[in-house]
């Protein structure tokens, strides 16, 4: 038995017992007679204490040769604590050693094992099972657990069954590109792995499993940024015989049950807004509705000057930021600065003071008087006090450079608030998008996603102004889940890929399973997914994912610590039918 305790659960309750403990070694103090050592193990951190007058001397001697993250057990008696440490749980008692084993010995880590590391990121990557020691990881991991059988049960509760879907399969068309696996079987092809189960949920309702859910890895190929990794996993959920309202009602629960079960915060019905509110106060279409600074749209009171810029701009925007007329010259440069950076991409930005004592002040004084100036607060909703900023040029880049500026700014000013939890619903999607590089309409969601029924018939005429049955779940400006009612007429889904510019015989190679499934009585359903490791890293106040997953890829999409990707051997390629170019 390496054990009868873990080591966070021995209290005063049991002084006097004779107990064994397992774990490492988090520090050992010497001091010559006397010997502490804190051992730790997944539960907590109990003191052990070896006294070279009550301590067996070979047990004593073998004490002092106990190094940082040696593997330990040690068999003693639960005594009282002479100075206690209020800050761990155990801290009333320590266990006076009458038996120690070395179970293994470890090297100097090369980081701290300790709350506050000394460790950089990639050292940390590296070793990540060391990283995986210290209380924040462990936390964030254990969590995560949680969240996942809260997840569960709470599915499991309303009826859904989690079923499992294949990984090796055939690419699923959901906007990234494809991690592909080749075949040694079948010269010259390849698997794909799922962006999402997407497919498969969907034949599952045509089997009639009704209510489907997995939390399940999915693979994408794409740029990677704090809340994206190229394997990540979501909560998919599909439903037959079900609306868009079904669905939201469903979801909307499981996020509350979840809100309330892990940090006891009670919401109100999420509020709803459709992507072109959102869009339009927001520029985004997943605010943070956390904060105001709304957008206010100015083209109206800025045109008919002589401020050419403006007169000539798609969309003149701006927004207020409170409290920052007080901001200094080189705090303003520093903003305008801020914009103008590549990632932001704005030519420049107009501001207006709007002072303590109700006079304005602007970047544009040569144009617009006080009386302009007053509209333009109106607009964007600024009081006494507030800088305006405003940006314009072209509509949709405008929204997305003054969007970027309005997170920046709420970072700023602690408008964020991590325990502060504010969803949202995203509704009316549109149902495609133009990608200027390939000219031509790609499907927002993806494939199968369902025409408002009224907006069919602008299918043929207006393509781009058709709106989807999709919705995106935000929670505090992340998108945490993405959804849609599915098509489910053989006909109408032929005429989505017709517009999406597949030949019949296209559709047929790549989705002709799914187009032969609907021939067998496919029920009406639809579905989403959940991002959960963006899901939990939200619920735990962060936003960066990669600190809840156990063994995360780095920036450039490697696992450092395992070396991958990394070579394969010429025999392990001829077996693979692929030859590289040398
Ligand atoms: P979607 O592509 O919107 O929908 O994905 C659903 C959710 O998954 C999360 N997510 C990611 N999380 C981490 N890293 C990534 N690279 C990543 N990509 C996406 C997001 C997102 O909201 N099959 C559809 C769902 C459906 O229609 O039912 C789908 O996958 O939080």
């Amino acid at each position: 038995m390496y054990r009868s305790h873990t080591c966070g659960e021995l209290r005063s309750t049991q002084i006097n017992d004779t107990v064994t403990l397992s774990g490492w070694v988090q520090k050992s103090r010497d001091k010559g007679f006397m010997i502490w050592v804190d051992l730790r193990d997944r539960y907590g951190i109990t003191q052990l204490i070896f006294d070279e007058e009550r301590t067996p001397a070979t047990v004593f001697q073998k004490a002092k040769e106990l190094g940082r993250e040696f593997v330990i057990q040690v068999t003693g008696t639960v005594i009282e604590r002479e100075s206690k440490n209020k800050n761990i749980p155990t801290g009333a008692i320590e266990i006076l050693v009458t038996d120690l084993e070395i179970l293994n010995k470890a090297k100097l880590p090369p980081f701290t094992i300790e709350d506050e590391t000394d460790g950089g990121d990639d050292l940390r990557m590296k070793y990540r099972y060391l990283d995986i020691r210290r209380n924040p990881v462990k936390n964030s991991l254990m969590f995560r657990h949680k969240v996942a059988m809260k997840v569960r049960n709470y599915l499991s509760e309303e009826g859904f069954i989690e079923v499992e879907t294949p990984y090796l399969i055939k690419s699923t068309p959901e906007g990234a590109r494809d991690f592909v696996v080749p075949s040694r079987m079948n010269e010259g092809q390849f698997y794909a792995l799922p962006q999402s189960p997407q497919t498969f949920k969907q034949l599952l309702m045509v089997g009639g499993m009704d209510k489907y859910f997995q939390i399940v890895k999915c693979f994408r190929d794409e740029d990677l940024r704090a809340d994206r990794q190229p394997e990540f996993t979501q909560i998919d959920c599909e439903m037959a015989f079900v609306e868009q309202e079904d669905i939201l009602n469903i979801f909307e629960g499981l996020t509350r049950f979840l809100l309330k079960e892990i940090k006891d915060v009670s919401v109100e019905a999420f509020p709803r807004m459709t992507y072109d509110e959102a869009m339009k106060r927001y520029g985004n279409d997943k605010p943070d509705i956390r904060f105001g600074m709304e957008f206010g749209e100015l083209n109206e009171v800025t045109k008919h000057k002589d401020f050419k810029i403006f007169n000539e701009a798609e969309l003149v925007v701006g927004i207020a930021v409170p409290g920052a007329a007080a901001y200094t010259r080189k705090e303003i440069d520093a903003l305008i600065d801020w914009v103008k950076r590549p990632q932001i991409g704005a030519l420049g930005m107009v501001y207006a003071k709007y002072n303590e004592d109700g006079s304005f002040k602007s970047s544009v004084d040569k144009f617009y008087d006080e009386e302009d100036l007053k509209k333009w607060a109106e607009a964007t909703g600024a009081k006494p006090g507030d800088l305006i900023c405003v940006l314009s040029g072209n509509t949709n880049k405008v929204r997305s450079q003054l969007s970027a500026l309005r997170m920046e700014l709420a970072e700023r000013l602690g408008l964020r608030n991590p325990d502060e939890f504010a969803p949202l619903w995203v509704v009316d999607f549109p149902l495609l998008e133009w990608d200027e590089e390939t000219e031509r309409f790609h499907a927002m969601h993806h494939p199968f996603t369902s025409p408002k029924k009224a907006d069919i018939p602008l299918l043929e005429t207006d393509p781009g102004a058709v709106r989807a049955n999709a919705y995106d779940l935000v929670l505090n400006g992340n998108e945490i889940g993405g959804g849609s009612i599915r098509i489910f007429d053989k006909d109408l889904q032929a005429l989505m890929f017709k517009h999406l510019g597949f030949t019949e015989e296209e559709a047929r190679s790549q989705f002709g399973f799914l187009m032969n499934a609907f021939e067998y009585g496919a029920p009406p359903h639809g579905g989403i997914a959940f991002g959960f490791d963006r899901l939990v890293a939200i619920l735990g106040g962060q936003e960066t994912i990669r600190d809840f997953i156990a063994f995360p890829k780095n920036n450039a999409g490697r696992d450092v610590m395992i070396d991958a990707p990394a070579k394969i051997d010429d025999e392990q390629l001829r077996e693979l039918h692929i030859k590289l170019d040398q």
